[in-house]
């Protein structure tokens, strides 16, 4: 089943592993991608993932998180970025690539950018910052901004664009009743607070062209008491895979929530622990049609897991932090590897990241022996 070919719209997929949109602070402060990122993709395309899904990339200066962070806000970026698509499609003609394209709304960090705006005014207590809540004529730029830069994307070789709509960032701040307090057009209701996420996607759409595959990454819940609720998410997916949406990958957070409950929470997990979103994200998917494209990331780590996510009707699984550990991980997981060999440390997150986000454990040949140890197949198989 993990190998099993698949479609977002008319684009094939090799097998049912997605490299989740994972920030490699690989770019110039321009926005210019560096080399290390042309071979971390590369890497990542000869190890036979399926489809890579960009760290996430900022549509203007004023959505920019971090100093490093890739971007797609301007035509100049187009050129360096194609030559990174072409290097990836030369590499491995099966893997495919998307850009996730972010703005960082009330999340940007105050060092990386100087306005911050947001649906509402809403302190956000983790970084101190009570946002400027948008005027229409400012929602409205942003809108236009993200078509630009789908559009950028499309021309810059990218098989797919992943708008990012989970973890807090704009489009999420205004699907979530607790960043988005407005009782205009752009909130108030659920189908209100997804106006802005129907808005942006219908501008791609109209960028881009009918073909081309739109997808989103998604929370399924805020991880806030007065964040998304269930039925919510149920209705705001539906309204979203309404609008266009090729596919939706599911995650969970906002900076806001409990550190240890972020997607990237520390910590080795047993099966019975790892896909921690999934209780959420089967709420989530509830209204879908069942041949609608849902994916989910966050801790899936076991062959065991994966397949039983694909046996319930997932369509694919996104991982981020086994694919810094391991670039080859589709073709070892081919090879009859049981589980990955990332054990959620989190030194890729809290190590060193020049010239790109590493696994320490790796580099320092801590990791590998793990892969040989005689507790995994009973681990994946219990
Ligand atoms: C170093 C690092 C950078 C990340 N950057 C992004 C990002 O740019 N976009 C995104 O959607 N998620 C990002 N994430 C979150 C991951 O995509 C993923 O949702 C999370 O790590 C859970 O998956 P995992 O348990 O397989 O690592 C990042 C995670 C890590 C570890």
């Amino acid at each position: 089943m993990l190998f099993d070919r698949w479609a977002i719209g008319n684009m094939e997929l090799a097998n049912r592993f997605v490299r989740s949109g994972t920030s490699e602070f690989a770019s110039d402060p321009a926005g210019f991608p560096g080399e290390a990122l042309k071979t971390m993709y590369v890497d990542l395309a000869k190890g036979g993932t399926g489809l890579i899904v960009t760290g996430y990339a900022y549509i203007r200066e004023d959505g920019r998180s971090d100093m490093d962070q890739n971007a797609l806000h301007t035509d100049e970026l187009i050129e360096p970025w194609r030559a990174i698509t072409a290097a990836v499609h030369e590499a491995s003609p099966e893997s495919r690539i998307a850009a996730q394209l972010v703005h960082g709304g009330r999340q940007c960090k105050p060092s990386a950018t100087c306005a911050t705006f947001a649906p509402s005014a809403v302190h956000d207590p983790r970084s101190g910052i009570t946002p400027r809540a948008m005027t229409t004529e400012e929602i409205e730029g942003v809108i236009e901004s993200f078509a630009a830069s789908a559009l950028r994307a499309k021309r810059a070789g990218f098989d797919a664009v992943q708008l990012h709509a989970a973890h807090g960032y704009l489009i999420s701040q205004f699907l979530s009743p607790h960043t988005n307090r407005r009782t205009d057009e752009w909130g108030g209701s659920v189908s209100k607070r997804a106006r802005f996420a129907v808005e942006v996607l219908r501008a791609c759409r109209d960028a881009v062209g009918e073909s081309y595959p739109l997808c989103a990454k998604l929370n399924c819940t805020d991880l806030l008491p007065s964040g998304i609720g269930l039925e919510q998410v149920a209705e705001t997916a539906a309204i979203l895979a309404d609008a266009g949406l090729g596919a939706i990958e599911l995650s969970a957070w906002m900076y806001e929530a409990p550190l240890e409950l972020s997607p990237s929470r520390k910590g080795d997990l047993l099966p019975s622990q790892e896909a921690y979103f999934l209780h959420e994200a089967r709420a989530a998917k509830r209204d879908l049609p069942k041949d609608f494209p849902v994916g989910l990331c966050g801790g899936i780590r076991s062959r065991a897991v994966m397949e039983r996510l694909l046996e319930e009707g997932f369509a694919f699984m996104a991982l981020s932090r086994p694919f810094i550990a391991e670039p080859d991980l589709v073709k070892r997981m081919h090879a009859g590897q049981p589980r990955v060999a990332c054990d959620s440390c989190n030194e890729c997150i809290e190590g060193e990241r020049h010239p790109i986000v590493n696994c320490p454990p790796v580099r320092e040949g801590r990791l590998y022996e793990r892969i040989e140890h005689p507790e995994w197949a009973t681990l994946a198989s219990s």
